[in-house]
């Protein structure tokens, strides 16, 4: 069964490592699909967000990632997956997540949306947090996966 596990990753964290690990063993094949939510305002390229998800995972046969435009009703039919997947951190996430598994199904009906609850040591963690730290100066140590950590400061705070 393939999985795609769709979402920003502007950059990706720990708490999404948790879930590609997670998600991973419990299908075939897991696409990392890195798309653009049309609402925020990207620190980095689709490409640099795909490299740094790249290191994080390193070189495994069942994880592919790569970047999608458009529908991701569409992007998970063309794959050939049989359900999105994606992480759950707390109830104020549900109702936003609810709303796109139903648009989702409206449009590709065969398509289902599984949620994995995110580990309880990353459930008050985000992209956005991580982007403020460290632009502040903060400490992002485990945070983010350590072989990309210094690749986010210095992207963050070179301006
Ligand atoms: N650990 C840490 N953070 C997590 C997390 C976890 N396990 N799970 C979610 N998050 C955070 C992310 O870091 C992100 O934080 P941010 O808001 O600070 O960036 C936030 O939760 C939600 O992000 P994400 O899950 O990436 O979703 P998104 O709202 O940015 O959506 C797409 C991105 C690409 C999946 C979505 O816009 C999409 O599907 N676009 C295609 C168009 C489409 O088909 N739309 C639906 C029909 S209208």
């Amino acid at each position: 069964m393939i999985l795609v596990y769709p979402g920003s990753f502007d950059p990706i964290t720990n708490g999404h490592l948790d879930i590609i690990t997670r998600a991973a063993c419990i299908c075939d094949k897991l696409i990392v699909a890195v798309g653009n939510n049309e609402n925020k305002k990207p620190a980095f390229t689709v490409e640099e967000r795909i490299d740094l998800i790249k290191a994080s995972v390193g070189n495994r046969e069942d994880i592919k990632v790569t970047g999608f435009t458009g529908l991701l009703a569409d992007f998970a039919k063309r794959e050939g997956a049989r359900a999105v997947i994606k992480g759950l951190r707390a109830m104020s996430d549900f109702e936003y997540e609810f709303q796109m598994a139903l648009l989702n199904k409206t449009l590709e009906p065969d398509l289902e949306t599984l949620f994995m609850m995110t580990s309880v040591h990353y459930s008050y963690l985000s992209s956005s947090a991580v982007k403020e730290i460290a632009r502040n100066g903060g400490n992002i140590d485990g945070l983010v996966p350590e072989c990309i950590k210094d690749r986010i400061v210095e992207k963050l705070t070179c301006r």
